[in-house]
């Protein structure tokens, strides 16, 4: 009876949340949310979890917590789309209401299983009581069943404990489970891990039917390499070659890469098939801006892999305002592929069905000075920018682009060729608190031909750089007024725009 009792006054935890977020979450008007891009449907959100296509819709689930704009007790939040821009709000779809989940319903991931119902696999997190008295956090996985909407967490929860772990691995950091269907009909697994050497590791788990799992592998180790815990990891297959996306906690900068304290990691390689270890190839960096972790993807109905991601960063977070009622937004979701041993994003496709009142300049030199374009302004804009010398022989020695601006702010992407260096600066974003303003990428390409796409919702920027080789994102909290666009040279640039409007 006491169980019961409990299960019912449990499950009120999850009614509470969605009877919360239904009434703040309306009061938010839509002009102060991003136009394009998810933002919790009130108080905080984290990780992307559970980003799939089930039933004709794409479900992007989210850490969250409704009560407050700061991180506590994990649920996951609920959006559905048809094209990856336009969201839907549906209610809470799990709240920390077990036993074994007490402490939070951590990050996880959703398929569709053979009789047509949606799981959701995530992070349980309980504690245990050692022997000195304190507390510590034990991390577990547990799944839950649903419609799309409803969930129901599986009697027999957790799946895969302590004792589903290689030996030496740790109990307290063993999360993030990323599912998906294979070929051979098993649903396979990918888990973030801690082994014995304090770093990271990705285990690989298998299941025939989703509730009943087994370890296979330890698919890739960090060996203190690459920061230390490796958080949310996802593994595909793509353009013929194998790639495990993670996101390390404290990372060491290496030149221009991982500047980040919580980076972003991008390993391809191959998988080999018969002791399910990945060969490492290549090593990148996946985002150079400022706020981006926790990527997840999905496999979309036509083929393409699409990457969405929390656009913040622990070690970046600055709070919009004190009386904001939401906090965080995830990036654009991207279509990947592999070239050249790079991973390369290109904004979702569907947003070309956005753009409208297109505006275009050809040829535009800029001589030692600072120039606006007529139309060219705005806060919910796609634009393209080619940046050249005038002359090919004379290399100009610094373009920069202003955006986001009024007398009193602006956020600048400045680009010097002889570096080969893009800047990112947002000092005078008016974000309050954040101590983090700038970000550089080392450009791979042409220096004498940089191609950029700026992409503006609102409180947000995210920069494509030569069709995708290279991206950076950066929240911006500078007021909407500010919506002035400036292009400046030193020397002699020569500049192509074209820009639309998204909103
Ligand atoms: C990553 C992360 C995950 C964890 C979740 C908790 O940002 O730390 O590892 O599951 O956030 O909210």
């Amino acid at each position: 009876n006491d169980t019961n009792n409990r299960r019912i006054c449990m499950s009120e935890m999850l009614e509470k949340a969605r009877k919360y977020e239904d009434e703040q979450g309306k009061q938010i008007k839509a002009e102060d949310r991003p136009a394009f891009h998810v933002s919790p449907y009130v108080g905080w959100m984290n990780d992307p979890n559970g980003f799939s296509y089930y039933q004709g819709e794409y479900h992007l689930f989210y850490q969250y917590y409704p009560y407050d704009t700061h991180w506590n007790s994990m649920h996951w939040g609920h959006v559905v789309s048809k094209d990856l821009l336009h969201w839907k709000y549906l209610p809470a779809a799990l709240a920390p209401d077990e036993d074994y989940d007490k402490i939070g319903c951590f990050s996880g991931s959703a398929t569709e299983l053979g009789d047509g119902r949606q799981l959701l696999i995530y992070t349980a997190v309980d504690q245990e009581k050692m022997e000195d008295g304190t507390v510590r956090d034990i991390q577990t996985q547990a799944v839950a069943v649903g419609d799309g909407k409803d969930y129901k967490k599986y009697e027999k929860n957790p799946v895969l404990t302590a004792k589903d772990l290689p030996e030496g691995a740790s109990k307290v950091d063993f999360r993030d489970p990323k599912i998906w269907k294979e070929k051979d009909g098993y649903f396979y697994c990918v888990i973030g891990s801690r082994p014995a050497d304090g770093s990271g590791q990705i285990l690989l788990y298998r299941s025939a039917d989703g509730f009943e799992w087994e370890f296979v592998s330890v698919l890739a180790e960090n060996k203190k390499r690459y920061g230390k815990m490796w958080e949310c990891p996802d593994f595909f297959e793509l353009g013929g070659k194998h790639v495990l996306l993670t996101s390390p906690q404290d990372m060491l900068p290496e030149g221009l890469e991982f500047h980040n304290g919580n980076g972003t990691l991008c390993i391809i390689g191959e998988m080999d098939p018969e002791t399910y270890t990945l060969k490492e190839e290549t090593v990148q960096s996946v985002d150079y801006g400022i706020d981006y972790y926790a990527m997840q993807t999905l496999l979309a109905p036509d083929g393409r892999r699409i990457m969405i991601a929390w656009m913040q960063n622990w070690d970046t977070i600055a709070h919009r305002c004190s009386d904001s009622k939401w906090f965080a937004q995830m990036s654009l979701p991207r279509e990947l592929s592999v070239k050249n041993g790079r991973l390369y994003q290109t904004p979702i496709r569907e947003l070309d069905a956005m753009r409208k009142d297109r505006v275009e300049y050809n040829d535009i030199v800029i001589d030692n000075d600072v120039i606006t374009l007529d139309k060219i302004e705005g806060r919910t804009i796609d634009m393209e920018l080619v940046i050249r010398p005038k002359d090919k022989e004379n290399a100009y020695k610094k373009f920069a682009l202003r955006f986001a601006q009024n007398q009193r702010f602006h956020t600048e992407l400045c680009f010097r060729p002889d570096e080969s260096v893009l800047k990112i600066d947002r000092k005078f974003s008016g974000t309050e608190r954040a101590l983090v303003h700038q970000r550089r990428c080392l450009i791979h390409g042409d220096a004498n031909e940089l191609k950029l796409r700026v992409i503006l919702d609102r409180f947000s920027v995210e920069i494509f750089i030569n069709d995708g080789e290279q991206v950076m994102s950066a929240v911006l909290f500078t007021e909407q007024e500010a919506k002035g666009i400036s292009f400046s040279a030193e020397g002699a640039a020569k500049i192509d725009v074209v820009k639309y409007d998204l909103v």
